[in-house]
């Protein structure tokens, strides 16, 4: 083989450490059997940082994850450190880290595997056939946006934050939603509220201008209210939707819903360099340290890294095929299990993915 390639895992607070590690159990694996050397180097971010290097994104991490080809991020976030300000909580890590990257497309596929149906609090008709791909901006909008703060006194004492957007950053993510659709059914929703806010105006004009290069997807345009009532109406109707950062966190979570919940979603963030991989869950502070996490949103997110940043899209496949397998077995986490199924703890269901795969791959 040629020269190596390196991932930087960061597996942060609460279950971040516990899931982070089932997946990089499952890219060791594959390296394995690929005959590809792989580095696997582990850096401190979010709360875990705090206490080690007193910041949340310590110089080294970000210069480590940048020059790796890519990054596993298990959760940041940690109730000991929610008093802290806003610049030193563990979420400022993350927010750093996607700045830091420059990865303004944040891929969350949200697709039901179908023994999954009776999982959701949806009825299984309902949420049949849902195989969508939110496609969210990351780098902007109110997350981001200047001036932001909290200033004065008593009653006048106010809060700001700015959204706001440019042409650029817009076309850009619009381009990366046509792309993906391509590769897909071919439809684009973009979500907005064009109705009232102007970065939103200017958020549909840009996406209207982008789909004129690509004729063979369809797009249509729904407000953010309409939208979340949608998902949750005709969901399997949704190929590729395409929104801004914080409409984008909050749909996501939404329809996590549709698909076993928040422990199934995997995410890819790209940019020009290195990509991120996370699960889309948080921290899960209440269940950390018991080994009772799902490790399936991680290790699906490591399927997305063996695609997207070392070029193994059948290595991918045959990830996510045992996933499938697992799942069609019986296998269930507690989160995805019913009254009286059997619940295997986050090794255990890390384990049965290893087993599957190695039988997918022979
Ligand atoms: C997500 C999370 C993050 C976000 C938080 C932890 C900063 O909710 O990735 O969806 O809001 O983007
Ligand atoms: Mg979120």
């Amino acid at each position: 083989m040629g020269a190596g390639r390196s991932v930087v895992l960061l597996p942060g607070d609460g279950i971040g450490p516990e899931v982070a590690a089932e997946a990089a159990a499952v890219l060791r694996q594959v390296a394995a059997n690929a005959g590809l050397d792989l580095k696997i180097e582990e850096f401190p971010v979010g709360g875990a940082a705090i206490d080690a290097a007193g910041e949340p994104l310590p110089r080294a991490t970000l210069d480590a994850a940048r020059s790796a080809d890519a990054v596993f991020l298990g959760a940041v976030g940690s109730p000991r450190h929610e008093t802290v300000a806003r610049d030193r909580r563990p979420e400022q890590a993350l927010l750093g880290l996607r700045k830091g990257l420059g990865v303004y497309a944040n891929l969350r596929p949200v697709k039901l595997h179908p023994v999954l149906a009776e999982a959701s609090p949806l009825r299984p008709e309902r949420v049949r056939g849902t195989d969508l791909l939110i496609v969210r901006e990351l780098t902007g909008g109110i997350y981001f946006g200047a001036p932001r703060g909290i200033e004065g006194q008593g009653n006048g004492r106010v809060a700001r934050n700015t959204m706001v957007y440019s042409v650029g950053e817009i076309r850009r993510i619009a381009r990366v939603a046509f792309e993906a659709a391509r590769g897909r059914r071919k439809k684009v929703t973009s979500v907005d509220k064009a109705n009232i806010l102007e970065t939103s105006q200017l958020w549909r004009e840009v996406v209207d201008e982008a789909s004129r290069e690509y004729p063979d997807v369809r797009l249509e345009h729904l407000y953010v209210d309409n939208a979340a009532m949608q998902i949750l109406a005709r969901p399997a109707d949704f190929d590729v939707i395409l929104t801004e950062n914080m409409f984008g966190d909050i749909l996501s979570d939404e329809a996590a819903m549709l698909a076993g919940g928040i422990g199934m979603l995997p995410s890819a963030s790209l940019g020009e360099g290195p990509g991120l991989y996370e699960p889309v869950h948080g921290s899960a502070p209440d269940i950390a340290g018991r080994g009772v996490a799902n490790p399936l949103a991680a290790i699906l997110s490591a399927a997305m890294l063996l695609r997207h940043s070392l070029g193994l899209p059948a290595e991918a496949e045959r990830v996510e095929a045992a996933v499938g397998r697992v799942l069609d077995a019986g296998a269930r986490t507690a989160d995805l299990a019913r009254p009286g199924e059997a619940v295997l703890g986050t090794r255990d269901m890390g384990q049965r993915v290893r087993d599957a795969l190695a039988r997918v791959a022979a």
